[in-house]
């Protein structure tokens, strides 16, 4: 296959050359084509070499063979690896002012990027919106990896291996319409969904398990939530038909691979990685369930060493609230986006579990919320669960009769709700 790899100006820039030599040793050709930047971190003659084609990043090279035209014509995929914020901004915006830009503007072979960068420039509203728009437009994007970035600091923004970019790309130009799984945390299947159902068609995202708020390198604040819960949802509304990206907060591995395939996985650890998936999956999703347990407040700040012990007096820390996710959501929907948040709650001498969920239900702005009762422990870790499940048609919130059963079961009495809330919402339309 003639491939095509873009390489933007980042640290990450010398596993372009793992990139290239795995490509070439499965049989494919590599132009590379970096951006000026790139060249700061890999020169050209290593890209040459190890292409053995010539390398060049600007559209005034070469002027006689048309390259900035012929390059994204003749590919039959392009992969940049690594892609800056700054070549991002660029795609999203269609600019095309350097070799790189110009061939993904001409080619109509598939486009997968494989993002690296700060944790920062990741989160950032204007790099969330772009890959948005990117993913909408069908670019395959492979998540950043977590972990250590050029400086001390780590989190999302990694470039993932060389392997794993090959292995995505490779899945997304044999399939287009199946973006491949990805070891870091991104993207699987999007077909197994049924083709008969009630949500055939549909996206919906689902966030499960619970947030982590790291303290130093090995500790965090966290919460008991398994993820059984928002998995089990998932396996339901692949049954009902729907494409489910599920947003996934440290869940275990085992319990993930009971996922059917085609469903999309997006790895997220903390609050604010929480937040950030959820946002970019925002723009595709038809229905939203936010079944994560999310930390309220995370520490003020995360050392960079392991905390020490500093005598028997304790430590006092100090916490900062978290956004609520759900809220955000629900403040940036788009019309007819179904959103369904999730209540675990006690009663204590003056009202019930009840009476508080109802509240929550106002003080969220969702369509549904899926209220559990845990006073004595029994939602969290366990496969049997009793829920009911409120509304509002009209003025007053209104609860439905307990459900109780299987994790599995809850959720398709979840999912049915779902589907009439869906078929309510257009009828109105
Ligand atoms: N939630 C969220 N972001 C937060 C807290 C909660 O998105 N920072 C979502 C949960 O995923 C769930 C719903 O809000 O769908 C209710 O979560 P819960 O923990 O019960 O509510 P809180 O808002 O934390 O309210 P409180 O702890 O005061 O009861």
């Amino acid at each position: 296959m003639r491939t095509v790899l873009g390489v933007a100006g980042g640290i990450a820039a010398y596993k372009a050359c793992h990139v290239i030599r795995r490509l070439r040793e499965l049989g494919h050709s590599v132009k590379v084509v970096p951006t000026a930047s790139a060249l700061n971190f890999v020169g050209a003659a290593t890209f040459e070499a190890l292409s053995s084609q010539t390398v060049t990043t600007d559209v005034f090279d070469e002027v006689d063979t048309v390259n900035h035209v012929r390059i994204g014509q003749e590919a039959e995929l392009v992969v940049i690896a690594p892609a800056t914020a700054n070549v991002l901004a660029k795609l999203a915006a269609g600019i095309a002012d350097d070799l790189l830009t110009a061939t993904v503007l001409t080619t109509t072979a598939e486009i997968v990027v494989a993002p690296a960068m700060h944790t920062e420039m990741w989160q950032n509203p204007a790099t969330v919106a772009n890959i948005a728009t990117l993913k909408r437009r069908g670019i395959h994007v492979l998540e950043p990896a977590v972990g250590r970035l050029t400086g001390p600091d780590s989190g999302p923004g990694r470039l993932p291996e060389p392997e794993t970019i090959v292995d995505f790309a490779l899945a997304a130009a044999a399939d287009p319409t199946t973006p491949p799984t990805a070891s870091t945390g991104s993207e699987t299947d999007d077909s197994a969904s049924s083709t008969a159902g009630p949500l055939h068609g549909r996206h919906l995202v689902i966030s499960a398990g619970g947030t982590r708020e790291p303290l130093d390198p090995v500790r965090f604040l966290g919460n008991r939530s398994s993820g059984k819960q928002g998995i089990a949802l998932a396996r339901a509304a692949v049954a009902a038909g729907a494409q489910v990206h599920v947003v996934a907060a440290n869940i275990d591995s085992g319990l993930v691979a009971t996922l059917p395939p085609g469903v999309r996985i997006t790895n997220a650890e903390s609050t604010l990685e929480l937040q950030t998936q959820m946002h970019a999956a925002q723009a595709e999703a038809d229905a939203i369930i936010m079944a994560a347990a999310v930390a309220d407040y995370r520490p003020a700040e995360r050392t960079d060493s392991k905390m020490k012990k500093t005598g028997g007096e304790g430590v006092t820390l100090n916490l900062v609230q978290n956004p609520d996710v759900l809220v955000g959501l629900v403040e940036s929907r788009r019309e007819h986006q179904v959103i369904i948040g999730f209540a675990a709650e006690t009663g204590d001498p003056h009202h019930s579990a009840l009476d508080y969920a109802k509240a929550k239900f106002r003080r969220k702005g969702v369509d549904l919320l899926v209220f559990n009762d845990v006073s004595d422990d029994r939602a969290f870790g366990h496969d049997d669960t009793a829920v009911q499940i409120l509304s509002a048609d009209g003025g007053d919130v209104t609860a439905s009769a307990e459900f109780h059963g299987s994790k599995d079961e809850v959720s398709e009495k979840v999912i049915e709700a779902l589907v009439s809330r869906v078929e309510c919402v257009e009828s109105s339309a």
